[in-house]
């Protein structure tokens, strides 16, 4: 049986990266999951306090967020729906593989660099690192928690987390070393991908699409009208070789395009290229458009339906943190067991 474990922050409504990155992934594992697998979606809150939040607004964005993964297809029924900070199991866990994890290890991630570089860029003088928050720094060792809480065999993200992975598996291994016994704890979880795992930003396509992004001219909202995403597809940066070719190396903003429209209509890049021999950037962003816009208007309207319903979505994380901790109170057990804290 699989268990299937992913997160998304609430900071901000998804993009169209997070959905074809990662949340329409996480849907089809549950269209195709047996009945003994176990899926497991959360609102990771605590991960979003490594940046400043507004309380207010974190407050209701939290709710926005669970609705969203309701609105884009997961079933309460069929999958584990929770708020991540219902769920204390997860700190208890981090904090024991935070003892065996070597901040070294932690120096190297892309996101903890990133995060150094950007307040560089913002400060345009040299950021002291010490005093960027420590949270930012074990953040990656709080996912590895969310997912090992649950021993985890799969985890559906985009490109952008595959470090963050591997340091789980590796924090997995060395917990199951450490702590021997006839069979190991943890399962080394499995990155599942999509072709689209990778969207990059309309306005520069050498980054990827990010919520973090000044110019909200680079990504298309969940939430946007199809007015906002025509106006937004019309802007994408493009080339100016003629004619439609898929070479992400030398075309990035022309793949990105074709690999969005795509991934929204259910085709392999290769066979969508095919319709464009003979057509230009036009034609393309013209289909792009409507293929997105079609892309969300279920969402869309589900949610708008949802977000009026906060009992429902009371009820739901309720429920949900109820059966997550059912689930990780067993593999506490085996830990504090093995760690010799019982
Ligand atoms: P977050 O909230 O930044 O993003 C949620 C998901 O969206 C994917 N994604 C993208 N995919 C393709 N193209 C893009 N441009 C793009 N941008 C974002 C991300 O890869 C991610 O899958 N640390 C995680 C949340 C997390 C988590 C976990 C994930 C916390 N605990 C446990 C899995 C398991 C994050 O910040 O995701």
């Amino acid at each position: 049986a699989r268990v299937v474990v992913s997160g998304i922050q609430p900071t901000g409504v998804p993009h169209l990266g997070n959905y074809l990155g990662a949340l329409s992934n996480w849907v089809k594992l549950q269209q195709n999951a047996h009945s003994d697998d176990t899926l497991l979606y959360m609102v990771v809150g605590w991960h979003g306090m490594t940046l400043p939040q507004n309380p207010k607004l974190l407050a209701s964005a939290r709710w926005d967020m669970l609705a969203t993964l309701l609105a884009v297809g997961l079933d309460p029924k069929r999958s584990i729906i929770f708020h991540q900070e219902d769920n204390q199991d997860h700190l208890e866990l981090s904090w024991l593989l935070n003892c065996l994890t070597p901040v070294g290890r932690l120096f190297r991630m892309t996101t903890w660099k990133s995060r150094i570089a950007s307040s560089r860029n913002a400060d345009e003088a040299d950021v002291d690192e010490t005093l960027l928050n420590a949270g930012l720094l074990t953040y990656p060792v709080l996912q590895a928690a969310d997912i090992l809480a649950y021993r985890a065999t799969h985890v559906p993200v985009g490109e952008d987390q595959t470090q963050h992975l591997e340091l789980t598996r590796d924090i997995a291994d060395t917990f199951n070393r450490t702590f021997k016994s006839k069979n190991a704890l943890f399962p080394l979880p499995n990155l599942v991908s999509t072709p689209s795992h990778r969207i990059l930003s309309l306005k520069d396509p050498s980054s990827k699409m990010s919520k973090s992004s000044p110019d909200i001219q680079s990504r298309i909202l969940l939430t946007d009208t199809p007015a906002q995403i025509k106006s937004k597809i019309r802007g994408a940066v493009t080339d100016s070789i003629q004619g439609i070719t898929f070479d992400p190396v030398n075309r990035p903003g022309c793949a990105n395009l074709l690999n969005i429209l795509a991934a929204s209509t259910g085709q392999d890049v290769h066979q969508t290229v095919k319709g464009y021999e003979n057509k230009g950037h036009g034609d393309l962003k013209k289909d792009v458009t409507e293929a997105v816009i079609e892309l969300f208007r279920d969402p869309q309207k589900e949610l708008g339906r949802l977000l009026q319903d906060r009992a429902y979505l009371q009820q739901v994380s309720v429920e949900g943190a109820r059966k997550a901790k059912e689930l990780s109170g067993e593999t506490m057990t085996h830990v504090r067991e093995r760690v010799g804290l019982c």
